[in-house]
């Protein structure tokens, strides 16, 4: 069948489509031909090149220091020990130096026949800005006492010596680390050497690995070593002696040989 559309039906047909569009939302002719834009390839803009970021500006290299070396020479030109305690006071590579609260040198009597070397300053000694003097020293003096020696012994021949491996607190008194302890260990020899005393006694680790360069106080304690050229007795840390009351047999016993060792010498 053919259908033949007068111009009139042309006319309404055209019209309804257009008033279509236009609820579609069409506003504009813009070409003659329809596009078919489903079938357009979708061709994405190029994303815009990333601003490249300003290179940070080269950050200067830190200058090496060889913290031991420099505490060396500072040791070494020291004559005296008020000279050395200047010294030390006077050395910045040190990072405990700035959370503590004094610089802790040394008690007893620096002629003294035995010298004894500890770890380092806890509260009390950072409080006080002497060594031993908490409940761990407080053990020390008692010790001392027990074969007649003192820090403060009216007899010269009775009196020690007290001074530590490290002048400032580590923070929550841990234990001092291997680089500390080398840093500081110039310091130490100088302090020994000026104060020249006949015996040296290490208490527990730290001046052990400081001194004899090995920890294992379990194992050296009571053997008589040398150090610097002097005599050297490794003993039980009294704060040890504290928390193990045990051990305070060991301890006995080297007290008894420092004893009579002083007496030989
Ligand atoms: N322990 C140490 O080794 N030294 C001190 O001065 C106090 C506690």
């Amino acid at each position: 069948m053919v259908v033949l559309m007068d111009s009139a039906d042309t006319y309404w047909r055209d019209r309804a489509l257009l008033e279509w569009q236009l609820e579609l939302g069409a506003i504009d002719a813009i070409g003659d031909a329809p596009v078919d834009r489903y079938a357009l390839e979708v061709t994405k803009p190029a994303p815009k090149p990333a601003p490249t970021p300003a290179a940070p500006p080269p950050v200067p290299e830190a200058p090496q220091v060889d913290a031991a070396a420099i505490a060396t020479s500072a040791a070494a030109s020291a004559s005296d020990l008020d000279g050395l305690s200047a010294a030390m006071q006077a050395f910045e590579h040190c990072e405990l130096k700035r959370g503590a609260r004094s610089f802790v040198f040394c008690d007893g009597q620096p002629a003294a026949r035995v010298m004894i070397v500890g770890e380092a300053p806890g509260r009390e000694e950072d409080r006080a800005g002497k060594p031993f003097v908490g409940r761990a020293g407080q053990l020390l003096d008692r010790m001392l006492d027990a074969i007649d020696l003192g820090r403060a012994h009216d007899d010269p021949a009775r009196a020690v010596y007290i001074t530590n491996v490290l002048p400032w607190r580590p923070p929550s008194n841990r234990t001092p680390d291997a680089a500390e302890i080398a840093m500081m260990l110039p310091f130490l020899e100088r302090h020994i050497a000026l104060a020249n005393p006949d015996l040296l006694v290490v208490m527990g680790n730290t001046p052990c690995q400081a001194l004899l360069g090995r920890t294992g106080i379990t194992r050296m304690r009571g053997t008589w070593v040398e150090v610097l050229g002097k005599p050297c007795l490794p003993m039980f840390h009294p704060a040890y002696l504290l928390r193990n009351p045990i051990a305070k047999r060991e301890a006995w016993a080297d007290l008894l040989d420092l004893n009579a060792r002083l007496r030989e010498v």
